[in-house]
């Protein structure tokens, strides 16, 4: 199959990239590289570089390529973000995928994988979150892809269009062969800081809240290997061609901030330097995925459950990219071991 990945150059799109080509398909990257890297993007793979909201592009790419489907990555993704600037989280997210799905119909793509979020469901009461639980946005972010979700059902009802909405819960870790990895500039994201500062690259990490209502006051996240989750992308890929479906797509074990500093410190022998601050806002206290769903109609299983597992796959790729994407070292930094 010949599939358009748009953010393809991010850390979740590079990781389905990756995934879709080892299953013998090919892909063409559309992407802005404003959060996106060109250099995660393999050389063999064509990367046109433009933005969503360039109809004119994206009208002769899908003429010219006759995609079979599309994997629509490319949006803004960070909830703390988007308390701050939530009209421009609403209004890109939702308005370049809903311009994207409707030129979708005009050139008869009938299968659309969606990368949506476990931030549609706000501060839910029941963890593990299954599907069917009621969708009520804690943040603009997580409203921006609930919206697109809806343009997805009518996208099938009127069309016919098949899609796969994935409610991805924490994305984390590397490629198991050191193809990818993460590098968000800033970086926000818990688990790459905690690894950064256990190696001194950054002096401290800030843990957001100490009074939320868990064990340990702390969030907890459901930290799902972003190989594990590029799987599920195929998985859903096979469901989607007879019918559209929506999965949350987690590990259904929740470890709290603290939890995943120990975690770091335990991966990377060295200690984490944090101390307290306060709430970051628009952050859910808990959020565990149910990915039975998943599961029983794909028969898909993570591989790299473990956190410490998850962790070490980040930490190896730190290693051999201590600046990223920027300059890839030939060899882990000075004083490093390579884990075994
Ligand atoms: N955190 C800190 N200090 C930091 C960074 C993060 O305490 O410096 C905390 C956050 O407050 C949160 C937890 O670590 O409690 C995880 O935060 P991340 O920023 O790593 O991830 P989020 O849970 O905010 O969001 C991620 C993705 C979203 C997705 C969500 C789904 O970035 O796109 O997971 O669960 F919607």
């Amino acid at each position: 199959m010949h599939y358009l990945v748009t953010g393809g150059a991010g850390f979740v799109g590079s990781h389905v990239v990756l995934a879709l080509r080892d299953a013998g398909h090919s892909v063409v990257v559309f992407d802005n590289l404003s959060t996106g890297h060109r250099a995660a993007v393999p050389p063999d793979v064509p990367l046109v570089i433009g933005n969503l909201s360039d109809q004119a592009l994206l009208n002769t790419l899908m003429e010219r390529e006759r995609f079979d489907g599309v994997l629509h990555f490319a949006a803004l993704s960070l909830v703390g973000d988007s308390m701050r600037v939530p009209f421009t989280y609403l209004r890109q997210n939702y308005l370049n995928s809903l311009q994207l799905i409707e030129l979708c119909t005009h050139h008869a793509i009938r299968r659309f994988v969606f990368s949506s979020t476990a931030a549609l469901f706000g501060t839910p009461e029941q963890q593990p979150i299954m599907e069917h639980a009621t969708v009520n946005p804690g943040s603009p972010y997580g409203e921006s892809k609930f919206l697109i979700e809806r343009v997805l059902h009518w996208a099938e009802t009127i069309y016919g269009m098949h899609s796969a909405c994935l409610r991805y819960f924490n994305a984390a870790g590397s490629d198991p062969m050191g193809r990818a990895g993460e590098d968000h500039r800033p970086e926000t994201h818990l688990i790459p800081l905690a690894i950064d500062t256990a190696l001194g690259r950054r002096p401290a990490l800030s843990i957001f809240g100490a009074d939320y209502a868990t064990t340990d006051g702390t969030c907890v996240r459901d930290y799902i290997h972003v190989t594990d989750l590029a799987h599920a992308h195929l998985m859903a890929l096979e469901q989607i061609e007879t019918r559209s479906v929506t999965y949350n797509v987690g590990n259904t074990t929740g470890f709290s901030n603290l939890d995943v500093i120990r975690a770091v410190e335990r991966v990377t022998g060295r200690t984490v330097n944090w101390s307290w601050a306060g709430r970051r806002q628009g952050d859910p206290a808990t959020l565990i995925a149910g990915s039975e769903r998943l599961r029983r109609e794909t028969g898909w299983i993570p591989r790299i459950a473990a956190l410490e597992d998850i962790v070490e796959t980040a930490f190896r790729w730190r290693l051999t990219h201590p600046d990223g994407y920027a300059l890839p070292a030939a060899s882990p930094m000075p004083g490093m071991d390579m884990p075994a």
